[in-house]
């Protein structure tokens, strides 16, 4: 049986990726983690492993890449910014740490497709099946992207800003394109007019750092957007190119894809928005699924994440084993750091003897509280409902 690094390293291999990187910084996988598909490389950590610290080891972190992992020469790397700028920039690696502040931003980062296996349960949907875990928490480091764009003397009819990843898709219709995203200035800016030094307390990035480390190949070496408290779809990775335009990217990953779609018809992906902001969620890590416990007092925990809209925090998450009917409040743990960060919590719960279906939901302090169910959509995005398991309890 193949090492699980390697099995990762081989089936990057087979998606077109390194085989061999200069850089020796292949991602260390954690035993256990959870391949959902390896050509392209997407995998999430088992939830119990998400619980055990505040920051996600990366070697636990999920993945998810739609395509190869590019070999970057650093020495050749260029970062591209031009579009709606007065001085197009073409900056090596070294500039971007050099010639910027560095910034420290702790940020949960989650898929908009995290739980889509739930959804794909009440009728199939495409796409990764992830159960709950495509979520995950870092310390980032990085020039912020308000800094990158005042050099370039962004102009003032810029409204929105894409970033092209260096990676090969391949496409529905034959051929490759890479993976973008795109953000609305108002990401970077708040609401004021981009002067360059108006800045969230958490502001966009452009990465190089995480958890302290290089940026492994997996998660986006050499460079990487991040954008807290948007879905993981505009952190884009590899990042080659920056662009300011007056609209939004016409990259498929946002023109067509990551929209909540009744039917996914390319009219409905012309008319519907893209998605920005995460939503609020929460899922129980421990116990695991199926689990079997002792009746009495049992500890169930887990972890819950505010919408991403600033100052937004998670106010209570609350544990049902009665389908519901009544709730018991979980404790939140220590927020370490982030204002777009999740909290996890704990609640020590008395379960009876047979099968029990323990449910968690949490309330954000814009009084919106998780629903007990939640309307099916063609891509499986978005998914917040109460999140449950079923234990045997003897
Ligand atoms: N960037 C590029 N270039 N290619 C990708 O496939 N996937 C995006 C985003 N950035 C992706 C990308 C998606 S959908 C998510 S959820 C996050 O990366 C996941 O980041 P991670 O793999 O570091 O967890």
């Amino acid at each position: 049986m193949l090492h699980r690094r390697n099995f990762l390293r081989t089936a990057a291999a087979l998606t077109g990726a390194a085989t061999f990187c200069p850089q020796n910084l292949w991602a260390e996988v954690a035993p256990g983690m959870l391949v959902r598909s390896d050509k392209p490389l997407n995998a999430e950590p088992p939830l119990a492993d998400l619980v055990k610290d505040f920051f996600t080891p990366v070697e636990s972190f999920f993945i998810r890449s739609h395509g190869n992992t590019p070999e970057v020469d650093i020495k050749t790397y260029r970062l591209r910014v031009e579009g709606l700028v007065g001085k197009p920039l073409d900056l090596t690696f070294s500039e971007v740490k050099e010639k910027f502040r560095s910034r420290t931003v702790a940020a949960t980062i989650t898929c908009a497709g995290n739980r889509r296996i739930e959804m794909s349960a009440v009728k199939p949907i495409s796409g990764v099946q992830w159960d709950a875990g495509a979520i995950s928490t870092a310390e980032w480091i990085g020039a912020t992207l308000a800094e990158i764009l005042q050099m370039a003397e962004i102009k003032p009819e810029a409204k929105h800003v894409w970033f092209d990843g260096l990676d090969d898709v391949a496409k529905k219709d034959g051929g490759f394109e890479n993976f973008g995203g795109s953000i609305p200035i108002e990401k970077i800016y708040g609401h004021n007019k981009p002067t360059g030094n108006v800045m969230s307390a958490d502001p966009v990035l452009v990465a190089y750092h995480m958890a302290g480390k290089p940026l492994s190949p997996d998660h986006g070496y050499p460079l990487r957007t991040i954008v807290p408290g948007f879905i993981g779809a505009r952190s884009v990775k590899w990042l080659g190119k920056i662009t300011v335009s007056d609209q939004p990217s016409p990259n498929h990953y946002v023109a067509d894809a990551y929209k909540v779609l009744a039917e996914d018809t390319p009219a409905e992906q012309r008319a519907k928005d893209p998605i920005y902001e995460t939503v609020t969620n929460a899922a129980i890590c421990l116990p695991s699924a199926g689990a079997k416990l002792s009746a009495g007092k049992n500890s169930i925990a887990g972890y819950a994440f505010a919408a991403g809209l600033a100052g937004n925090r998670i106010k209570q998450v609350e544990v049902s084993i009665d389908h519901g009917r009544t709730w018991t409040k979980a404790m939140l743990g220590k927020k370490k750091a982030g204002a777009f960060t999740w909290d996890l919590w704990t609640a020590d719960i008395v379960l009876p003897a047979g099968d029990v279906t323990v449910s968690c939901r949490a309330t954000d302090e814009s009084g919106f509280t998780m629903p007990a169910e939640k309307p099916w959509n063609a891509k499986g995005y978005l998914f917040n409902s109460w999140h449950q398991v079923v234990v045997s309890v003897q």
